[in-house]
């Protein structure tokens, strides 16, 4: 059974004492309320908390995730963090290929793949983020876009490198618009999207990839989305900043 994911990405949200709150709140919640074991809830906070905040988890129902890294491992990269920096301070999923990313910050496919192979070569998991803007969708190219993506930042690994990457799939249009995909969009970008790892490594290995939606997950759509037969879960996140709904989408498997 593919493992099911609450992911969220506070992007640059909290102060210090703000951020800590949400999280003790959020994994005493999660700690009391989630019953299913195949469940993971994983919460993505600013890079300087990270340190402090992995201290703040006790359970394995919860894990920590940064929100980017450097695929070098050391040297003069001035403000970069590189994933055995990340590994060292408790962070088990690094979030890669968000749309704010590689629009602002210029960060193309080659990039993101070099990301996902200093992930792996440390064993943390990358979750992998591709998503086509509205004109691309209203242009009718979204699924070859995405599929590029795809193609350029996984396909160089091996199957038992596959395995490892968790996939979030976020339309540009969906994202803190309030404006969510309808579960059958997701749907149907998902399973296009488990076709084309098919083609490439075999059904067994797609069936065995969670792919995650972002874009507007809140409580009150969660169940919809995640009832659909390849969506895995979601990357959430405004709603990831309320630690009650936040709990309650990771509850709506
Ligand atoms: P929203 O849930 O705020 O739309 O953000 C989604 C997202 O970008 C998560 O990475």
């Amino acid at each position: 059974m593919r493992k099911k994911y609450a992911a969220g990405n506070w992007k640059m949200n909290t102060t210090f004492d703000e951020g800590k709150k949400l999280l003790s709140e959020v994994v005493n919640m999660v700690k009391d309320e989630l019953t299913d074991a195949n469940v993971k809830v994983v919460v993505g906070v600013p890079m300087p908390y990270l340190s402090t905040f992995g201290q703040l988890i006790d359970t394995d129902k919860v894990a920590l995730a940064a929100q980017n890294c450097h695929p070098e491992a050391s040297g003069a990269f001035t403000g970069e963090t590189s994933v055995s920096m990340l590994k060292s301070v408790g962070v088990k999923y690094v979030i890669i290929g968000h749309s704010e990313r590689r629009e602002m910050f210029n960060e193309d496919d080659a990039f993101v793949a070099a990301k996902v192979d200093a992930i792996l070569a440390e064993g943390l998991t990358p979750i992998f983020c591709c998503g086509e803007t509205l004109a691309q969708r209203e242009a009718g190219i979204h699924f070859d876009f995405v599929r590029s993506q795809f193609t350029n930042g996984l396909f160089h690994l091996s199957a038992d490198e596959l395995k490892k990457v968790v996939i979030a799939y976020e339309p540009i249009w969906a994202i803190g618009t309030g404006v969510t995909a309808s579960s059958e969009q997701a749907q149907e970008m998902h399973k296009m999207l488990r076709d084309h790892l098919a083609s490439k490594y075999g059904q067994d290995v797609a069936d065995e990839i969670s792919i995650l939606y972002g874009g507007s997950v809140k409580p009150n759509n969660a169940k919809e989305l995640f009832g659909m037969p390849d969506v895995d879960g979601g990357l959430v996140g405004g709603a990831s900043l309320d630690s009650r709904g936040f709990t309650d989408i990771a509850k709506s498997f």
